[in-house]
């Protein structure tokens, strides 16, 4: 604490909420959604099951569930204008820079679902931000192929509408693959909250200033595009094919650990885990079940399993406790089921999106939430007075 304000750049010490939605404990490894550690949910549960979690508080009823299925996917066509607003950017923009674009844009066409004191409509923009974006991240993908957007299909699963959107082509029959269903399902599921990373902190604070939903989603994909934060699964796979070779790895080890050296292991490392991240064990099982049952073999999954364990008993990373992060596995997870190294990060945001509402929601419910704003401790020039004389030459 300097004088009166505790000075804490980058909040290694600072609570800024109280949230009853996830709890993480890093010394050990444990991460609860709503007091279900993550790996049952990942046996015995599904995404949208985990989203009613996260949203509502408590495991649906059967009824319940139903409901809830029944009202996300009467809500995934988007305004057919919204075609428009694609079609306005390059065919080869990233699709991380549409979607923080298209999902910010949403707020000029749902005016019915803007008013963030009204509890009725903060719940239709939550239904319509879940249901909307596998639509919005599919035809992301669609418009850089140069191929007809697909409309979404109502007697598919969340996930299997997504691969559906994404893959399916006028010219032949698409039939999802149960087992790359499965996958999709448990990467979003993965993916679906984190207590306060920077992604959610930013979606907290934009919806601290009464801005509407559609804004702070987009603000939230903005964040999370860096590659320390979800960027960090493309590059991951970026870096995979770099090294090239498991030979390759300890001159990349030995290159991650020379503080003159920009380059860190990507998929490495986490603020608040200092041992394995418990969801990048349940991705690492899905990948070595998915790349059997898919009977692909995959020479970077090769370098990934090399390389985490080389780092894993390297002494700078046992010192600073780097393990592997959600983001090491999911990106060879994904590369396996033919997603596009670019849409990595949009499924992150996509998958995020459920987490990101349930912590606006729930800040939006506390009573006397006040606007987020940080002080700071002022190092620049002291009061002086402006030269009333002509400008330097
Ligand atoms: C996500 O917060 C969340 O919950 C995020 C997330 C979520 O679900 O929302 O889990 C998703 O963002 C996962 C993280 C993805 N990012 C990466 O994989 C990128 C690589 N990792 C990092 O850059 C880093 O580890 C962070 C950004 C994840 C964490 O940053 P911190 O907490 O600020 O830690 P740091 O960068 O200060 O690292 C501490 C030390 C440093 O060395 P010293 O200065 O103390 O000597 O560890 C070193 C770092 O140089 N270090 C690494 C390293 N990560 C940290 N060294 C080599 N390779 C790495 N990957």
């Amino acid at each position: 604490s300097k004088g009166y304000f505790t000075f804490d750049p980058g909040f290694l010490a600072t609570a800024a909420c109280e949230s009853q939605i996830t709890f993480i404990d890093g010394e050990k490894g444990i991460l609860l959604h709503r007091g279900y550690p993550i790996e049952q949910l990942a046996d015995n549960s599904e995404y949208l099951e985990v989203c009613y979690l996260l949203l509502f508080g408590q495991r649906p009823t059967e009824k319940q569930y139903e409901q809830f299925k029944e009202t996300v996917t009467r809500h995934t066509m988007v305004h057919e204008q919204l075609i428009h607003f694609f079609q306005g950017f390059r065919r080869d923009s990233h699709p991380m820079a549409i979607m923080v674009a298209v999902v910010g844009a949403l707020s000029a066409f749902y005016h019915d679902s803007l008013d963030v004191t009204n509890e009725r409509h903060r719940e239709i923009a939550a239904y319509r931000l879940l249901s909307k974006m596998p639509t919005l991240a599919a035809m992301s993908y669609k418009y850089s192929m140069g191929q007809p957007f697909v409309y979404p299909r109502n007697d598919l699963s969340y996930a299997g509408n997504f691969l559906n959107m994404m893959f399916s082509v006028p010219t032949e029959e698409y039939i999802v693959n149960p087992i790359v269903e499965k996958a999709m399902d448990r990467i979003f599921m993965l993916h679906a909250d984190h207590e306060q990373n920077a992604s959610t902190s930013t979606v907290r604070l934009a919806g601290s200033s009464a801005s509407n939903p559609f804004a702070c989603i987009a603000a939230g994909i903005a964040c999370l595009w860096g590659p320390a934060h979800g960027g960090a699964n493309e590059a991951c796979l970026a870096m995979l094919e770099q090294i090239g070779s498991v030979e390759r790895i300890p001159e990349f080890i030995e290159r991650a650990k020379d503080k003159d050296d920009p380059f860190r292991l990507m998929g490495f490392g986490h603020r608040v885990y200092k041992s394995y991240d418990p969801r990048a064990k349940v991705m690492q099982q899905t990948c070595h079940d998915v790349l059997e049952d898919l009977k692909i073999d995959d020479r970077l999954l090769d370098i990934a399993m090399e390389l985490e364990h080389i780092a894993l008993t390297d002494d700078y990373f046992i010192e600073k406790k780097l393990y592997p992060n959600v983001d090491f596995y999911s990106g060879i997870v994904m590369r396996a089921i033919g997603i596009p190294t670019s849409m990595f990060t949009v499924i992150f945001a996509l998958a995020r999106t459920v987490g990101w509402i349930a912590h606006w929601i729930e800040m939006l419910q506390t009573p006397g939430q006040r606007i987020g704003r940080p002080r700071q401790l002022y190092t620049g020039e002291a009061m002086r007075d402006f030269p009333t004389t002509s400008r330097q030459k």
